[in-house]
């Protein structure tokens, strides 16, 4: 996985200027950021070029703006949020390319940030353009990846711009990554058990297929195990279930059999009459009424995934196992969340919501990785490259 990728212990940092991608997508409410995880993932990597005399210039995409400057996706707040964290002076340039970021980066000081406006408020970002990944090019002499959250999107901070500065390196964050997903798909301590939900199997097809080859045992939850347990017969009522995927699960169902591994459904299932419920009651698969709706899964079968992650080496999460925003339908997740941070297992948890679900019941310090990427970290369970990560290979 890390194979030709370079570290920051391979760079020569001092007074020089560093271009460090970061992902500082963060939830914004106004103008504050509500979870600043993301942020703080990338304090080591700052923090070290700091200390070795480099100036970092900070870069990030915030939301989808689609190429137009939209003040409510600036990046102040994450800047005035990593001021904070790292207690020192963060330069906002008032763009990412141009007069004014190469004035910032030019005055930039020892023990100053300098943090560029929103990459995406250009279309060169994510058309990957090279004209624009040029300007980037002008603002620093070595290159820093360490967002591995964007790393899937082939854009040109991550793509373009360090074909063009030969002095690359992954930071620490996504060397961890890479470390810690790379271990999980070449090299798993057996058995390794991977947990997946949330709402839909289409957007899961390809990392289920994948773990299917890799895994001893595949734990299926959220509205996704629906459709699988529509599959074998099972009456759902008014429950989420994808009609157009019950052949897939079949065909899943029937791969698993054949090749004597173990896919996991959930036994019973907290249903209500609505989304918004005050409350559910717990109820065996087989006696979902017509009226129904299954939002979470129930405790006999947050006891039976539990079994089966005690006793794992390697342990894979990604994804809720039901509507955990509204707590009458949380404690399945977070059942599965304690049971996993109890397991003495190399423990990896990936996707927003999941991530979410951990910090909030403070767990996050009880696994072994955390990771900061959603999408990036399922479609390199898949098996794919990420245009991120192959741009930092010598
Ligand atoms: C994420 O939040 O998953 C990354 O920052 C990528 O964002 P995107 O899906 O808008 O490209």
């Amino acid at each position: 996985m890390l194979e030709g990728i370079r570290g920051l212990d391979d760079l020569d940092v001092d007074g020089r200027r560093v271009f460090v991608r970061v992902d500082f997508n963060v939830p914004l409410d106004g103008t504050t950021v509500t979870d600043d995880t993301r942020i703080r993932a990338a304090l080591p990597t700052i923090r070290e070029l700091m200390e070795r005399g480099g100036r970092p210039v900070l870069a990030s995409h915030l939301g989808r703006p689609k190429g137009k400057v939209r003040p409510e996706l600036s990046l102040e707040p994450a800047g005035a949020r990593l001021a904070e964290l790292l207690d020192c002076e963060v330069l906002l340039a008032d763009d990412c390319v141009g007069d004014g970021p190469r004035k910032v980066v030019s005055d930039l000081r020892d023990g100053q940030v300098a943090l560029l406006e929103n990459l995406r408020f250009h279309e060169g970002e994510p058309e990957n353009d090279e004209a624009f990944a040029k300007e980037l090019a002008r603002l620093a002499e070595v290159y820093v990846n360490d967002a591995f959250g964007a790393a899937h999107r082939a854009h040109a901070s991550v793509s373009a711009l360090p074909q063009l500065l030969r002095e690359r390196a992954a930071g620490r964050l996504m060397h961890r990554e890479l470390e810690a997903l790379g271990h999980l798909m070449t090299d798993p301590p057996r058995p390794y058990v991977a947990v997946l939900g949330g709402a839909k199997v289409s957007d899961k097809i390809g990392v289920l297929e994948s773990l299917m080859t890799k895994v001893d045992t595949l734990v299926i939850g959220g509205a996704m195990a629906n459709t699988f347990l529509a599959a074998q017969g099972h009456e759902l009522g008014r429950s989420l279930v994808e009609e157009d995927k019950l052949p897939l699960a079949r065909s899943l169902l029937a791969k698993a059999q054949e090749r004597g591994m173990e896919i996991l459904l959930p036994v019973d299932v907290v249903v209500a009459g609505s989304l918004d419920a005050p409350a559910g009651r717990a109820v065996p698969v087989t006696e979902v009424g017509a009226d129904d709706m299954a939002l979470d899964i129930g405790p006999a079968s947050v006891a039976r995934f539990a079994e089966s992650l005690r006793a794992a080496k390697a342990v894979l999460w990604n994804g809720p196992m039901g509507l955990f925003e509204n707590e009458a339908f949380a404690a399945g997740t977070v059942g599965v969340a304690r049971a996993i941070a109890e397991a003495e297992g190399f423990t990896v948890v990936g996707g927003g919501d999941s991530v979410a679900a951990i910090h909030q019941h403070d767990l996050a310090s009880a696994f072994d990785h955390v990771s900061t990427g959603g999408g990036a970290s399922l479609e390199l369970l898949e098996g794919r490259k990420l245009p991120g990560v192959e741009a930092l290979r010598s």
